[in-house]
């Protein structure tokens, strides 16, 4: 095996699968990591995309329609089954976004304590060609009744609360019943926006009822909020040992593997206190004797240790969905990247594949990568994972020149590509499709969803499709459906 002269080999993942109950975690090494550097250009002009082009997403046109004048849109997902299908519903097409409100007099980047579910609309099978260039979307409004989360942050102290992303279950296709599955966000702050006490996330499930006419889509229900899961300090960090955790974004399937039970990957954190320093040999990954290799107490004196993200696992105990009890992290990213976040399992092909997003501020000290995707492919749930594309886990990035400082998304550098922002919160959907939301183009801030790309995924190599849409670029929130629900037949 050759790699890249300069750098060390990416860690050995034989992809092997394990009991989902076991304790076997893979790991995203810092050696696996390494190797998105080991492939970016260090030629480039700056401000020039540095990393390999079928793993970028095509540059978004600074011009991109919205959308919806009147709510800001980031995180969306799509109504699915135990296998990750996306449903029509009577002849509409359905998706739910966070949504925050654009008329209440805060910006974009005040959305995260603002953050609502709501949903929209399309009729179905109509090509992307035909839609107005914003997809045609027709926004429903929000999903939960007003204050009606608050119930579960009973008898607590906070001062704001959020609905913070999850995934959208139906739960037979010959009925309407919904079971939505999302993360509830409490805040306890001062005037100044700074923690009293550290914020709560509760994965929380509610369930409601979807309806349709031939004008419009509806939800009723909603209305009971039950609490499933909160870390438990021992697999999951919680906000006593971090008050910078991360605990959210349930996505539940089915495993055909293990059929009739149902499992949720969440984003979660490495237990353990903050400060301590908890990263092992194993989380570096070097292969023995490997020249390149950093040594553990390197990695710790750069404060690496801080950023400890862990793709976790659970199983529901009940057939309701209303009882869940937390497994062993499928995979941690240990001293690599402190957000593994709206991670997904997607199963093709008897493959199982994880994607998340991350970004490019989150990795650890010594180790980059752009914002984007990272996916790892293995023989089952619970598998020696095996980060994709060169080993390194990137799948989908923004044009991004690894040369140049980060900047933000909402200061960026000037030197810096000005799409390393373009685009986050991707969710790859059947057929390799992948929709995402626009953050920052060229200083113009998106908060609507950005064009739908697809990707071909087999194994452990993938590369962005360039003969799909214009250039590689899909209709703008072209989410389409590839089942069709039962009722169609009632319409
Ligand atoms: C991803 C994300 C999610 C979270 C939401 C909050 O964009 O960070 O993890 O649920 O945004 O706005």
């Amino acid at each position: 095996l050759s790699g890249v002269p300069g750098f060390a080999l990416p860690s050995v993942h034989t992809q092997q699968a394990y009991a989902p109950d076991g304790t076997f975690t893979a790991r995203w090494t810092r050696a696996d990591a390494l190797q998105i550097k080991a492939h970016s250009s260090t030629s480039v002009p700056a401000g020039q995309n540095s990393l390999p082009a079928q793993l970028i997403m095509p540059d978004i046109p600074a011009d991109f329609p919205s959308i919806n004048p009147d709510v800001w849109v980031w995180d969306t997902w799509t109504l699915i089954d135990k296998h990750a299908n996306q449903y029509s519903y009577n002849g509409w097409e359905v998706i739910f976004c966070l949504t925050a409100d654009k008329n209440a007099g805060y910006g974009f980047d005040d959305r995260h304590t603002h953050a609502r579910i709501g949903y929209f609309y399309r009729r179905a099978g109509v090509p992307a060609s035909r839609r107005p260039a914003n997809g045609g979307w027709i926004y429903g409004g929000l999903i939960i009744p007003e204050g009606a989360q608050e119930q579960v942050f009973a008898g607590t102290t906070y001062t704001i609360t959020a609905e913070w992303s999850g995934s959208m279950r139906l739960l037979n296709t010959n009925g309407n019943d919904v079971s939505l599955f999302y993360t509830d966000m409490a805040f306890n702050r001062n005037a100044a926006g700074e923690d009293i006490t550290p914020s709560q996330a509760v994965i929380t499930q509610s369930l409601g009822k979807i309806h349709a006419d031939f004008n419009h889509v509806w939800f009723t229900g909603f209305t009971t909020h039950t609490a499933l899961l909160r870390p438990d300090g021992v697999l999951y960090q919680n906000g006593a040992q971090n008050p910078y955790y991360n605990f959210r974004d349930p996505f539940t399937f089915e495993d055909p593997k293990h059929p009739g039970t149902n499992y949720m990957v969440f984003e979660g954190n490495t237990a353990g206190q903050r400060e301590t320093p908890r990263c092992t040999d194993a989380d570096l990954g070097y292969r023995p004797n490997d020249p390149q290799a950093e040594t553990l107490q390197q990695v710790l004196d750069s404060g690496a240790y801080y950023q400890m993200a862990a793709i976790g696992l659970a199983r529901a105990t009940d057939s309701s969905l209303s009882k869940w009890t937390f497994l062993s992290p499928l995979i941690t990213a240990n001293c690599v990247n402190d957000q593994t976040e709206r991670p997904q399992m997607y199963i093709d092909n008897g493959k199982y594949y994880i994607f998340t997003i991350s970004h490019r501020t989150t990795f650890a000290a010594g180790v980059d990568g752009p914002d984007g995707v990272y996916g790892f492919v293995g023989n089952g749930i619970r598998s020696d994972f095996q980060p994709m594309n060169y080993g390194s886990g990137l799948v989908l990035g923004n044009p991004t020149d690894l040369n140049t400082p980060a900047g933000t998304d909402y200061d960026p550098d000037p030197q810096q590509n000005p799409r390393a922002f373009q685009s986050y919160s991707h969710y790859v959907m059947p057929g390799g499709l992948v929709e995402s939301f626009i953050d920052t183009i060229e200083t113009r801030r998106g908060g609507t969803l950005a064009p739908t790309v697809k990707v071909r995924i087999g194994g452990a190599a993938s590369a962005v499709d360039t003969h799909y849409g214009n250039g590689g670029l899909g209709g703008y929130g072209d989410i389409p459906a590839n089942r069709v629900d039962i009722n169609i037949l009632a319409f």
